[in-house]
Order: structure tokens, then sequence, then C-alpha cells
């Protein structure tokens, strides 16, 4: 059997990640993988993720099974941080996952289920695991225009204009905050049009949020998912928390299936943990409970929030610097969108292999679309970056 195998694609990002760490240069740069890191390359465990692990530590008395949807209170407190009170909690359905991955696939699946010919739009570019994963599954994918390569802006009516060719029962995977690989986001005007067509065609959509937090602050990156969910007749919404909580490893995700029709809940939530039971039986339960006990304890809670925008604003201090010195160094504005994008990633905008050249030339390591991961940076590898940019004529 095994010699039927083929060797399957490789995933770009997980590459880059191994072609870094086998790079001998002692001055390389890792633009790469999403994982946040601090001034010193550290990627911390939060404050508040370990004093609720020793509390846990102390008060946990068995790991018999939770559910197959996770522990309802890790639902709820998830429900509350992204919708706030956007859409009663009796209209949805939700179930943890392994990771936002996981959610991601699980929301693929039930689409499959309930809607055997529907499409899933994706923006140009998006995250290649959303494509990986729709490919696998044998969903068929359609794209809207997304990203512009001359102002690194979204192109806003190339997506209006695609996103107008959707079928009614069609799904139209959004991000939510802190677009992956661009950095380039919506505003709520736009997404208000967004809705519209959204209602005008009757596709459903789906909303990626993995980086809540790292934005603008974690209510406004929420505001775009609580506007959609209110304002839809029902939507899918996959949410990560490996970034805002920093537990990358844990894998700690969730899948809510909102619907308007109150009536629709029950088999939302039972078809949840079907499909739960189907891929993984119960999801894991750790970092899902640190989650949980962090957002149900006041003084938790705020030291997390705490930490997050702190999080938030060394990134936006990494953005604005990068920005000022090639500035500096161009004499020009046209780096400029590197501040106003927002989350973890930016795009550079700039060729294959332009992109080479600054790994073969500089040791700097980007995705080949020439996302950066702007946590990979430092003031000492800033003026370096810049440097790099300039000489290979980005
Ligand atoms: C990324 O986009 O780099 C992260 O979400 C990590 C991953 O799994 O791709």
């Amino acid at each position: 059997m095994f010699e039927h195998l083929t060797p399957q694609p490789a995933d770009k990002i997980l590459a880059l990640m191994s072609a870094f760490r086998e790079d001998p240069r002692g001055n390389k740069i890792d633009l790469g993988v999403g994982v946040y890191k601090d001034a010193t390359g550290l990627t911390p465990i939060m404050r508040a993720i370990k004093t609720a692990e020793h509390r846990l530590w102390e008060q946990q008395t068995t790991k018999a099974y939770v559910g197959l949807a996770g522990d309802p209170a890790y639902g709820d407190a998830m429900i509350k941080l992204i919708l706030a009170d956007a859409v009663a909690r009796d209209k949805i359905g939700a179930a943890a996952t392994p990771g936002g991955t996981g959610a991601v696939r699980q929301a693929f699946e039930l689409i499959q289920m309930a809607s055997p010919k529907a499409r899933v739009f994706v923006s140009n570019p998006t995250w290649p695991n959303h494509t990986a994963i729709l490919g696998y599954l044998g969903i068929e994918i359609a794209t809207y225009r997304y990203f512009d390569n001359e102002t690194c802006g979204v192109d806003f009516d190339g997506m209006i204009e695609d996103l107008k060719t959707a079928r009614k029962g069609d799904v139209i995977l959004l991000h939510g905050c802190c677009h992956n690989p661009t950095g380039a986001n919506l505003n709520p005007v736009e997404w208000q049009a967004v809705i519209d067509v959204l209602n005008a065609t009757g596709a459903i959509p789906m909303i990626d949020i993995a980086y809540q937090g790292f934005g603008d602050g974690l209510e406004q990156d929420a505001a775009a998912t609580r506007l959609v969910a209110a304002n839809v007749p029902e939507c899918l919404i996959a949410a990560s928390c490996s970034k805002n909580f920093g537990i990358y490893r844990e894998r700690t995700g969730l899948l809510m299936a909102v619907s308007q029709d109150a009536g629709q809940q029950a088999l939302n939530q039972s078809t949840l943990a079907y499909l739960n039971r189907q891929n993984y039986s119960f999801p894991p339960d750790h970092g899902a409970r640190l989650v949980t006990m962090i957002l149900n304890d006041d003084a938790l809670r705020a030291d997390w929030a705490a930490e997050l925008e702190a999080v938030r604003l060394s990134m936006l201090d990494l953005r604005q610097s990068l920005a000022s010195e090639l500035q500096r160094l161009t004499g020009s504005d046209r780096f400029s969108f590197l501040a106003q994008h927002r989350g973890m990633f930016s795009r550079l905008g700039t060729t294959p292999e332009l992109v080479e050249r600054l790994r073969a030339e500089h040791g700097i390591y980007m995705i080949g679309d020439s996302r950066m991961n702007i946590a990979g940076l430092n003031a000492e590898t800033i003026p370096i970056l810049a440097q790099a940019i300039v000489d290979v004529g980005v």
C-alpha cells in the first residue's frame, strides 16, 4: 500500500521554517512563520497563562473526558470575547477544536455536509492552508481580488465586483481582522458594503479570526465579526487562541455556527459535536481550560489583556520604525503602508525573485509572496532589513 504514496506539496510557511533552521549564518533574520517574538527573539508564555497553569495543577482532580464540544464554559467565554452581545447565545452552536486550523477544517467539513455544491471564495491572497485544506477536501475554490500590489492596500472595488459573482449558498471566507498574509484590512464602511453584497447574493460568510487583539485592540478587532454576525442570516466563525493567548502548541480553537433562526441552534450544536467525534473525538482541553480560567477571572483577565496590549503596541512600534527608516533611506513615502497595515504581517508587494535575493544575500527570511512577520524584527534588525530592501531594489 505505502508504495502508492506520492510526496505531497510542502507548505511554504513550514518549508521556510526548516530552511531558516538549517541556515548556518549567525546574522540571519526570521520573518517567516506567524509566531510572536519579543525583542530578545523569545516567544514568551504569557503571565496569566503561567498563573492559570499553576492554579490548574493545584486544583484539577481528574483528566477524564469532558464533552465532544469541549467544556461549555469555554464556548461561553470565547463567544463573549468574540461576539459580546452581537448575537443572542441561543442562536450560536459552538465546539472546541484543535487550534484555529481545526476550526477551519471542521467548518469546511460542515459546509461540505450541508451544501455539497457550495464554492468557497477566498481572498487573493489568503493563508495558504485555507486553499490546501479546501483542495484536500475537494471543495471548489473561487478567489476574490483583495490585495493591490501597487498601493499595498485593499483592492476594494475588485473585491466587491468578485463577491457579486457568488451564488446563493456559496461561502465567502473573510479574515475577521489582521489579514493574513497581507496586513491590509477593510474599514467599517467597507465591511458594511461586504455585508450588503452577502445579503444580496445569499452567500454565507465564514470568518477566520486568529489575531484578535493584535491589530487595533481586543474590542476593535472583533467589531467586524460582530457586525457581520449580527447582520446576516447565518455564518460560521473559526477562532484561534494560539496567538492572542500565546498557546500555539496547546491547539486551542473554537468553531461557531451562528443562525438568526433560534430553532436551528440544537441541530447546529449536535452537528459540530458529531464532526468532532468523527475526526478526533474529544477536542484538547488544556489550553481551552486555561483560556476559560483567564476570561472568567477579573484579575487574570486584566493581566492578560494588559500583556496582549503591550504586544500589540510593540508590533505597532516596529511597523512605525520600519516605515520611518525606509522613508529616511529612500526619501519617499512608498513604504508608509507598513505603518498602516495591522496585525502580525505585512506584504511588501514585491516579486519572489527579490524575496529570494533578500534570503540569499542578506539572510532575511520572509514568505515567497513577500509576507513578513513584523514581530520577527527588533530595534537592531530594522535598519538591516530596511537597508537590504533598498539594496535589492524592492
Ligand atoms: C502563519 O500564518 O504563519 C501561522 O498561522 C502559522 C501557520 O500554521 O501557518
